[in-house]
């Protein structure tokens, strides 16, 4: 067959697929599907993607289905790990200002974390150096924001979230309102890197395409007030060796701050009883742009 006939076969089948989507009713969802189809296509036939490697994939996406549960989401980490997280993430929060910049939320997240009052202690236990965090919540005007909900939540110093040890623990999360002045401060462990959930198909793909699953250490925050846009991002740890490596693509430079290591003896902001260990100090200053502002 002449290479223009099969050409033509094979955007007849485009436009046959797209076509099939002519009487969907909501426009969005029309847009979203024939893209889809543009796209998809496309790529079979940029790749002539072959009919073992279209069972392969086939296979490898229903392993990912297959490990996902209520406590394993391995859609997100694959979602993540192609960097479609984070894209998705850089087209609904466009700058706005100098307004905060946001990253990939991640698994590790959860609605119900304990309140503690400004100054208070997230760590709850969790194993890790103490490190003092200490900012302000403005708008773009520079206007304090009083009452904003900050939720924050991190890896204990072995790399592990709490729901990852499978007991009742709840270590290394918070939440806390800033002061009439916007200002927030609270007591957690220094961030440590750790790997990405990688004992399924997603850290199988990984080590196939010799990549490694690690994150560098962060401290992640969900930053809520009425009228401004909430506010989904993390800070990383100045001068880590991972920051050009993230597994998920989550750092941005202007998320990358100074833990400050104050030695064994140096008093801490609140008076707090360090027993004579080391501790760290950060300052994250968070700017929230309007709401509406994609
Ligand atoms: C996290 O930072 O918690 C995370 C983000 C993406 C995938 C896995 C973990
Ligand atoms: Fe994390």
């Amino acid at each position: 067959m002449s290479s223009a006939e099969q050409d033509a076969r094979e955007s007849e089948l485009t436009e046959q697929v797209l076509g099939s989507f002519a009487d969907a009713k909501d426009p969005r969802l029309k847009a979203l599907l024939e893209a889809l189809t543009r796209h998809l296509h496309a790529f079979v036939r940029e790749v002539r993607l072959t009919e073992r490697e279209w069972q392969q994939a086939i296979d490898f996406l229903t392993a990912v289905g297959n490990i996902t549960n209520e406590r394993r989401q391995e859609f997100i980490l694959l979602s993540d790990v192609l960097g479609v997280s984070m894209q998705t993430v850089a087209v609904n929060n466009e700058a706005y200002g100098h307004a905060t910049e946001a990253t990939v939320i991640g698994p590790f997240f959860l609605e119900q974390a304990p309140r503690i009052e400004v100054g208070g202690d997230i760590a709850r236990g969790a194993a890790g150096q103490p490190c003092w965090v200490e900012g302000v919540v403005t708008g773009v005007a520079g206007n304090p924001v009083p009452a904003a909900r900050l939720d924050v939540w991190e890896a204990d110093a072995d790399g592990r979230y709490d729901i990852q040890y499978g007991d009742a623990r709840v270590t290394g999360r918070g939440h806390l309102f800033t002061d009439a002045q916007g200002r927030y401060a609270f007591w957690a462990v220094k961030p440590t890197p750790y790997p990405i959930p990688d004992d399924g198909p997603v850290g199988a793909l990984l080590r196939t395409a010799s990549r490694s699953p690690m994150r560098p250490a962060h401290l992640h925050f969900m930053v809520s007030a009425p009228g401004l846009r909430q506010l989904v991002t993390h800070i990383f740890v100045e001068y880590d060796e991972l920051l050009a490596t993230d597994s998920v693509f989550g750092v941005r430079d202007s998320l990358v701050k100074a833990f400050r290591t104050q030695p064994a003896g140096t008093p801490a902001p609140d008076g707090r009883e360090l027993f004579d260990r080391t501790w760290s100090r950060v300052r994250f200053d968070i700017v929230l742009a309007p709401s509406g502002q994609a």
